[in-house]
């Protein structure tokens, strides 16, 4: 085994099974304790192996609680230094210390540190002092600790990597994030293809489409992926029917077996779409953290969350200056759309029930999005988000074929080269924050769509006030000391305006924000 899989698997053992551990191996633990560094080659460390039963059971008074497994022990390493060579025994004898343990869980032997340094025994007195008169060490000797070993009676379940506390890791500075270098790649050539878009000629007469037909364009990606039973494109104008009952069985089966999806359940099928493709939501919360108003602590998540957490958030980050507050909504929107057509071509949805359905990521698609280049790019880095636990070379191979799929849905005459984006006649509103809450805005910013200033205040009592007010930014003082310019509205509807504003939600009050060419600043 690698040394790391030994520290994988190492863990403070403290029941024994009373088998005495063997010379050979308690050598070999020694011997790593002797192979320790330490400072100036000093070697600062005297070793007392006790394996005398009666002694070991006096040694278990050495602490109040803490060295209760001693009665139990076969054999205990007691760890002295020499505080008149070094200043630093304290730290060279914790290497001793340390090493030991790990060697004899690596041979298959419990061990476990019992700390003597600034201790008190059972009867009052320092650890030190009670085992000094019981050990016989001289005055100039200092304890550091006691290492405990025996046969274990059980093992401990190592520890597990993914819920190791990660954020305990700084990078460059304190509250550093660890930078994803090959992420950080790919959002490069995520740029360069930004370019590359806009640089393609755009169609002069592109043709109008209604809101069915902008529907099925969304998923301009994933309807690209045939599955079985699907055999040709599905197409974008209208929605797609399987060609006959076989091909449709053959359709469910293969949807049922990939995403637990049953026939006539549409819970089913949502709580898929939810399980599957929630990239969107979890870039709203690392963006929340980015921008320093946390919706939640850390602390609050259990361990493996944590560690999941941060490291997601930290890959994520490397596409937040090329989709900002658009994020991955383009990629969950394509894909459940996606899902949803192929649920529908094989009768496992009626129509209606995917036009129901759609209706909210349509709506979505509307606030986030203002072009198909703007949508096909934040598909894109979705996309790659999605896949971020596979290896770099195929990470970067989803990334070209996902860039040559939307090279081909721009190509001429193609599917998002020939249509428009969808701009309905009257503005569509979407639920876009779950807290029922409330806000002041100015008239102006509302009439005119546009916020450019908020700030965050106690909330008032007499409405569910979450204590932001938004103006367009260039209101008169006069104008907003008029009651009648100053509207209760929901927070829900500021985001459909300016959906940037929501990260901010959880600012401390007090804050507040001008926008300054397209970005958020804070006013101190
Ligand atoms: C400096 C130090 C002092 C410790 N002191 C004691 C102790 O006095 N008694 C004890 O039972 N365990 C002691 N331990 C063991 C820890 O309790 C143990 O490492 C911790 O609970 C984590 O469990 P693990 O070692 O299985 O990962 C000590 C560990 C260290 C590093």
């Amino acid at each position: 085994m690698e040394l790391l899989e030994y520290m994988k698997n190492r863990r403070s053992v403290r029941i024994y099974t009373g088998e005495p551990v063997g010379e050979e191996k308690l050598e070999q633990i020694l011997q790593a304790g002797l192979l320790s560094a330490s400072g100036r080659a000093v070697r600062p460390w005297e070793l007392i192996v006790v394996r005398e039963k009666k002694l070991l059971k006096k040694m278990a008074g050495a602490r109040a609680m803490g060295a209760k497994m001693l009665e139990g022990a076969d054999c205990a390493v007691v760890v002295l230094g020499d505080a008149e060579k070094t200043d630093v025994w304290t730290e060279d004898c914790s290497v001793v210390m340390a090493i030991m343990h790990l060697a004899a869980d690596s041979l298959g032997v419990g061990s476990c540190w019992i700390q003597g340094r600034r201790r008190e025994a059972s009867d009052g007195r320092s650890t030190e002092e009670y085992l000094r008169e019981l050990l016989e060490y001289p005055e100039h000797l200092k304890l550091e600790a006691i290492l405990s070993l025996g046969m274990p009676k059980n093992h401990p379940e190592p520890h597990k990597l993914e819920e190791l506390p990660m954020e305990k890791i700084h990078w460059e500075r304190f509250g550093g994030k660890k930078k994803y270098a090959y992420m950080e790649h790919i959002a490069k050539e995520v740029m360069e293809f930004c370019k590359e878009l806009d640089e393609m000629p755009e169609n002069p007469s592109p043709r109008s489409v209604d809101r069915k037909e902008f529907t099925l364009l969304l998923s301009g990606i994933s309807a690209c992926r045939k599955i079985p039973g699907i055999q040709l494109h599905m197409g974008y104008e209208t929605l797609y029917h399987c060609e006959n009952e076989k091909d449709a069985a053959e359709a469910r089966a293969f949807l049922q077996k990939m995403y637990e999806i049953r026939p006539h359940d549409l819970e089913s099928l949502k709580v898929a779409l939810i399980r599957e493709f929630s990239e969107c939501e979890q870039y709203e919360q690392f963006r929340t953290f980015w921008l320093g108003s946390p919706m939640f602590s850390l602390d609050e998540l259990r361990p493996e969350g944590r560690a999941w957490f941060v490291k997601s958030r930290d890959m994520a980050e490397a596409f937040s200056p090329v989709v900002k507050e658009r994020g991955f909504y383009a990629w969950d929107i394509n894909e459940r759309i996606g899902l949803c057509r192929k649920a529908a071509a094989c009768g496992m949805i009626t129509d209606e029930e995917f036009w129901e359905l759609t209706d909210l990521w349509v709506r979505q698609a509307q606030v986030f999005y203002h072009s198909w280049k703007e949508y096909a790019v934040s598909c894109l880095c979705g996309a790659v988000y999605f896949m971020r636990r596979e290896k770099e070379e195929q990470l970067e191979a989803f990334l070209k074929l996902n860039m040559n799929l939307i090279r081909q849905l721009f190509a001429e005459g193609m599917a998002w080269q020939k249509s428009t984006w969808y701009q309905p006649q009257e503005r569509e509103w979407v639920e876009m924050f779950d807290l029922r809450q409330e806000c002041l805005i100015t008239k102006k910013a509302l009439e005119e769509e546009r916020i450019g200033y908020m700030y965050r205040q106690n909330p008032e009592e007499d409405f569910t006030d979450c204590g932001w007010r938004f103006m367009a930014g260039d209101e008169t003082e006069e104008y907003v000391n008029e009651p009648g310019n100053i509207i209760v509205c929901q927070y829900s509807m500021v985001c459909n305006i300016e959906p940037s504003v929501r990260a901010y939600f959880y600012s401390d009050r007090g804050k507040q924000y001008e926008k300054v060419n397209g970005e958020w600043r804070e006013i101190r």
